[in-house]
Protein backbone atom coordinates (compact mmCIF):
# COMPACT_ATOMS: atom_id res chain seq x y z
CA UNK A 1 0.00 0.00 0.00
CA UNK A 2 0.83 3.51 -0.89
CA UNK A 3 0.05 6.70 1.53
CA UNK A 4 -0.24 10.44 0.10
CA UNK A 5 -1.20 13.04 2.38
CA UNK A 6 -2.97 15.68 0.43
CA UNK A 7 -3.03 19.48 0.94
CA UNK A 8 -4.43 22.30 -0.57
CA UNK A 9 -4.15 25.94 -0.88
CA UNK A 10 -2.61 26.88 2.40
CA UNK A 11 -1.72 30.90 0.87
CA UNK A 12 0.88 31.12 3.29
CA UNK A 13 1.99 34.67 4.05
CA UNK A 14 4.95 35.16 6.30
CA UNK A 15 3.25 38.21 8.28
CA UNK A 16 -0.05 38.64 8.91
CA UNK A 17 -3.43 37.61 8.44
CA UNK A 18 -5.33 36.07 5.41
CA UNK A 19 -9.13 36.88 5.50
CA UNK A 20 -8.77 36.68 9.45
CA UNK A 21 -7.06 33.43 9.68
CA UNK A 22 -2.81 32.91 10.56
CA UNK A 23 -1.72 30.71 7.49
CA UNK A 24 1.41 29.59 9.91
CA UNK A 25 -0.91 28.56 12.73
CA UNK A 26 -2.91 26.98 10.12
CA UNK A 27 -0.24 24.79 8.44
CA UNK A 28 1.75 24.29 11.42
CA UNK A 29 -1.17 22.62 12.88
CA UNK A 30 -1.31 20.79 9.18
CA UNK A 31 2.54 19.75 9.96
CA UNK A 32 2.24 18.63 13.74
CA UNK A 33 -1.25 16.32 12.73
CA UNK A 34 1.03 14.65 10.01
CA UNK A 35 4.08 14.25 11.74
CA UNK A 36 1.74 12.51 14.69
CA UNK A 37 -0.35 10.27 12.57
CA UNK A 38 1.03 9.51 9.10
CA UNK A 39 4.58 10.32 9.46
CA UNK A 40 4.55 6.74 7.55
CA UNK A 41 3.44 8.34 4.55
CA UNK A 42 5.23 7.91 0.79
CA UNK A 43 4.82 12.11 0.47
CA UNK A 44 2.82 14.95 0.90
CA UNK A 45 1.44 16.98 -1.95
CA UNK A 46 0.46 20.28 -2.19
CA UNK A 47 -1.99 21.35 -5.04
CA UNK A 48 -1.02 24.85 -5.59
CA UNK A 49 -1.66 28.33 -4.10
CA UNK A 50 1.36 27.65 -1.54
CA UNK A 51 1.33 31.41 -0.85
CA UNK A 52 -1.02 34.27 -1.18
CA UNK A 53 0.96 36.82 -2.68
CA UNK A 54 3.40 35.02 -4.51
CA UNK A 55 6.23 37.02 -3.32
CA UNK A 56 10.25 35.32 -2.37
CA UNK A 57 10.05 36.11 1.23
CA UNK A 58 6.67 34.06 1.56
CA UNK A 59 8.72 31.12 -0.38
CA UNK A 60 11.24 31.83 1.81
CA UNK A 61 9.22 31.67 4.96
CA UNK A 62 7.42 28.96 3.75
CA UNK A 63 9.87 26.39 2.70
CA UNK A 64 11.31 27.17 6.01
CA UNK A 65 8.46 26.00 7.88
CA UNK A 66 7.99 22.94 6.02
CA UNK A 67 11.26 21.59 7.23
CA UNK A 68 9.41 20.61 10.13
CA UNK A 69 7.20 17.72 7.87
CA UNK A 70 8.63 14.44 8.29
CA UNK A 71 7.91 13.48 4.85
CA UNK A 72 8.72 14.53 1.75
CA UNK A 73 6.82 17.48 0.26
CA UNK A 74 5.47 17.71 -3.41
CA UNK A 75 4.80 21.20 -4.01
CA UNK A 76 2.65 22.83 -6.76
CA UNK A 77 1.55 25.95 -8.22
CA UNK A 78 -1.46 27.80 -8.33
CA UNK A 79 -3.10 31.02 -9.34
CA UNK A 80 -1.77 32.88 -6.29
CA UNK A 81 1.84 31.39 -7.15
CA UNK A 82 4.82 32.89 -8.87
CA UNK A 83 6.34 30.16 -11.15
CA UNK A 84 9.72 30.96 -11.19
CA UNK A 85 9.98 32.15 -7.34
CA UNK A 86 8.64 28.41 -6.47
CA UNK A 87 10.92 26.97 -8.38
CA UNK A 88 13.52 28.73 -6.80
CA UNK A 89 12.45 27.86 -3.08
CA UNK A 90 11.53 24.20 -3.78
CA UNK A 91 13.26 21.44 -5.35
CA UNK A 92 10.99 19.45 -7.58
CA UNK A 93 11.35 15.84 -8.83
CA UNK A 94 13.83 14.85 -11.52
CA UNK A 95 10.99 14.70 -13.93
CA UNK A 96 9.91 18.13 -13.69
CA UNK A 97 9.46 19.86 -17.37
CA UNK A 98 11.85 22.62 -17.19
CA UNK A 99 9.85 25.58 -16.99
CA UNK A 100 6.92 24.56 -15.45
CA UNK A 101 6.04 23.07 -12.29
CA UNK A 102 4.74 19.49 -14.15
CA UNK A 103 6.33 16.57 -12.96
CA UNK A 104 5.54 12.47 -12.04
CA UNK A 105 5.96 10.28 -9.50
CA UNK A 106 6.26 6.48 -9.55
CA UNK A 107 4.41 4.16 -6.84
CA UNK A 108 4.56 0.42 -6.39
CA UNK A 109 0.45 1.22 -6.59
CA UNK A 110 0.56 3.88 -9.50
CA UNK A 111 1.91 7.11 -11.24
CA UNK A 112 1.07 10.55 -9.74
CA UNK A 113 0.93 13.37 -12.15
CA UNK A 114 1.40 17.12 -10.72
CA UNK A 115 -0.17 19.19 -13.84
CA UNK A 116 1.07 22.62 -13.81
CA UNK A 117 -2.33 24.90 -14.51
CA UNK A 118 -1.72 28.35 -13.97
CA UNK A 119 -2.30 30.80 -16.14
CA UNK A 120 0.44 33.67 -15.70
CA UNK A 121 -1.60 37.00 -14.93
CA UNK A 122 -5.33 35.16 -14.30
CA UNK A 123 -7.18 33.64 -11.69
CA UNK A 124 -7.96 31.44 -14.34
CA UNK A 125 -5.69 27.97 -15.31
CA UNK A 126 -4.99 26.95 -18.77
CA UNK A 127 -3.70 23.77 -20.28
CA UNK A 128 -1.53 24.34 -23.72
CA UNK A 129 0.52 22.41 -26.01
CA UNK A 130 3.46 22.21 -24.45
CA UNK A 131 2.31 20.84 -21.05
CA UNK A 132 -0.26 18.23 -22.84
CA UNK A 133 2.31 17.24 -25.13
CA UNK A 134 4.31 16.22 -22.27
CA UNK A 135 1.31 14.47 -20.43
CA UNK A 136 0.68 12.38 -23.19
CA UNK A 137 3.68 11.80 -23.42
CA UNK A 138 3.89 10.22 -20.16
CA UNK A 139 0.45 8.66 -20.42
CA UNK A 140 1.98 6.72 -23.64
CA UNK A 141 4.45 5.43 -22.11
CA UNK A 142 2.50 4.16 -19.09
CA UNK A 143 -0.69 2.71 -20.49
CA UNK A 144 -1.43 -0.33 -17.85
CA UNK A 145 -0.58 1.73 -14.81
CA UNK A 146 -3.30 3.11 -12.25
CA UNK A 147 -2.76 7.00 -12.85
CA UNK A 148 -3.92 9.71 -10.17
CA UNK A 149 -3.79 13.16 -11.47
CA UNK A 150 -3.55 16.40 -9.22
CA UNK A 151 -4.21 19.76 -10.46
CA UNK A 152 -5.01 23.29 -9.21
CA UNK A 153 -7.93 24.65 -11.65
CA UNK A 154 -11.22 22.62 -12.22
CA UNK A 155 -11.36 21.42 -15.78
CA UNK A 156 -15.05 22.48 -16.05
CA UNK A 157 -17.60 24.40 -13.66
CA UNK A 158 -19.10 23.10 -10.61
CA UNK A 159 -22.07 24.95 -9.73
CA UNK A 160 -20.24 27.41 -7.65
CA UNK A 161 -21.53 30.83 -9.45
CA UNK A 162 -19.12 33.13 -7.75
CA UNK A 163 -15.47 30.54 -8.65
CA UNK A 164 -16.71 28.77 -11.89
CA UNK A 165 -15.54 31.94 -13.76
CA UNK A 166 -11.55 30.65 -12.82
CA UNK A 167 -11.63 27.23 -13.64
CA UNK A 168 -9.50 25.98 -16.84
CA UNK A 169 -10.18 27.84 -19.75
CA UNK A 170 -9.96 24.69 -22.35
CA UNK A 171 -10.74 22.11 -19.90
CA UNK A 172 -13.55 20.50 -22.17
CA UNK A 173 -10.45 19.77 -24.41
CA UNK A 174 -8.50 18.42 -21.58
CA UNK A 175 -10.99 16.04 -20.54
CA UNK A 176 -11.50 14.74 -24.13
CA UNK A 177 -7.68 14.20 -24.32
CA UNK A 178 -7.68 12.31 -20.80
CA UNK A 179 -10.81 10.17 -21.70
CA UNK A 180 -8.20 8.37 -24.46
CA UNK A 181 -6.11 6.99 -21.77
CA UNK A 182 -7.85 4.47 -19.35
CA UNK A 183 -5.55 4.09 -16.86
CA UNK A 184 -6.54 7.31 -15.47
CA UNK A 185 -8.11 6.61 -12.22
CA UNK A 186 -9.33 10.04 -10.34
CA UNK A 187 -8.68 13.43 -10.64
CA UNK A 188 -7.34 15.48 -7.04
CA UNK A 189 -8.11 19.63 -7.60
CA UNK A 190 -7.68 22.54 -5.16
CA UNK A 191 -8.52 26.14 -6.14
CA UNK A 192 -12.54 26.08 -5.01
CA UNK A 193 -11.61 25.71 -0.96
CA UNK A 194 -14.48 23.20 -0.90
CA UNK A 195 -15.09 19.38 -0.54
CA UNK A 196 -16.69 18.27 -3.75
CA UNK A 197 -16.69 14.56 -5.43
CA UNK A 198 -18.21 13.49 -8.73
CA UNK A 199 -17.47 13.34 -12.75
CA UNK A 200 -15.60 14.71 -15.37
CA UNK A 201 -16.11 13.50 -18.67
CA UNK A 202 -16.48 10.09 -16.53
CA UNK A 203 -13.66 10.34 -14.91
CA UNK A 204 -13.93 10.72 -11.21
CA UNK A 205 -12.70 14.02 -9.14
CA UNK A 206 -12.43 15.31 -5.88
CA UNK A 207 -11.47 18.66 -4.72
CA UNK A 208 -10.47 19.70 -0.95
CA UNK A 209 -10.82 22.27 1.63
CA UNK A 210 -8.25 24.92 2.23
CA UNK A 211 -5.56 24.38 4.94
CA UNK A 212 -6.80 27.94 5.80
CA UNK A 213 -9.90 29.59 4.61
CA UNK A 214 -13.09 27.59 3.47
CA UNK A 215 -15.75 29.10 0.83
CA UNK A 216 -19.18 29.11 1.95
CA UNK A 217 -21.30 26.53 -0.18
CA UNK A 218 -23.03 28.43 -3.10
CA UNK A 219 -26.65 28.18 -1.13
CA UNK A 220 -27.43 30.36 0.36
CA UNK A 221 -26.31 32.56 -2.29
CA UNK A 222 -23.34 35.17 -1.41
CA UNK A 223 -21.13 37.30 -3.99
CA UNK A 224 -17.81 38.35 -3.70
CA UNK A 225 -18.48 42.12 -1.78
CA UNK A 226 -19.78 40.25 0.86
CA UNK A 227 -17.65 37.35 1.02
CA UNK A 228 -16.81 35.62 4.23
CA UNK A 229 -14.97 32.47 4.65
CA UNK A 230 -17.42 30.02 6.39
CA UNK A 231 -17.02 28.39 9.66
CA UNK A 232 -15.58 25.13 8.26
CA UNK A 233 -12.90 23.38 9.98
CA UNK A 234 -9.94 22.91 7.40
CA UNK A 235 -9.28 19.45 6.66
CA UNK A 236 -6.61 17.03 4.46
CA UNK A 237 -6.68 14.10 2.56
CA UNK A 238 -5.11 10.48 3.16
CA UNK A 239 -4.68 8.78 0.22
CA UNK A 240 -4.25 5.47 -0.11
CA UNK A 241 -3.48 3.33 -3.08
CA UNK A 242 -3.89 -0.64 -2.64
CA UNK A 243 -3.26 -2.32 -5.94
CA UNK A 244 -6.67 -1.68 -8.00
CA UNK A 245 -8.42 0.25 -5.17
CA UNK A 246 -7.77 3.93 -3.60
CA UNK A 247 -9.70 5.49 -0.98
CA UNK A 248 -9.20 9.25 -0.10
CA UNK A 249 -10.11 10.06 4.00
CA UNK A 250 -11.28 13.84 4.23
CA UNK A 251 -9.30 14.31 7.51
CA UNK A 252 -9.68 17.35 10.31
CA UNK A 253 -6.79 18.20 11.72
CA UNK A 254 -7.62 21.30 13.64
CA UNK A 255 -11.04 23.24 14.49
CA UNK A 256 -12.61 26.10 13.09
CA UNK A 257 -10.60 28.48 15.39
CA UNK A 258 -7.23 27.39 15.29
CA UNK A 259 -5.22 30.27 14.17
CA UNK A 260 -7.95 32.93 14.11
FE1 LIG B 1 -6.70 29.19 -3.29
Amino acid sequence: MNKLIWLSDPHFTANGLVLGHDPRIRLQAAIDYINTHHSDADCCIISGDLVNHGTSPDYAALASQLKSLSVPMLPMAGNHDNRDLLREHFTLPKTAMPDFVQYSITTPNGEIICLDTKKTGSDAGEFYPDRTNWLELHLNQNPETPTYVFMHHPPRPLDLPMQDADCMENGDAFLDMLARYRQIKHLFIGHVHRPITGTMNAIPFATMRSVLYQVPPPIPAWNWDTFTPALEAPQLGVLTLNGADYHLHYTQFCDDQTGT
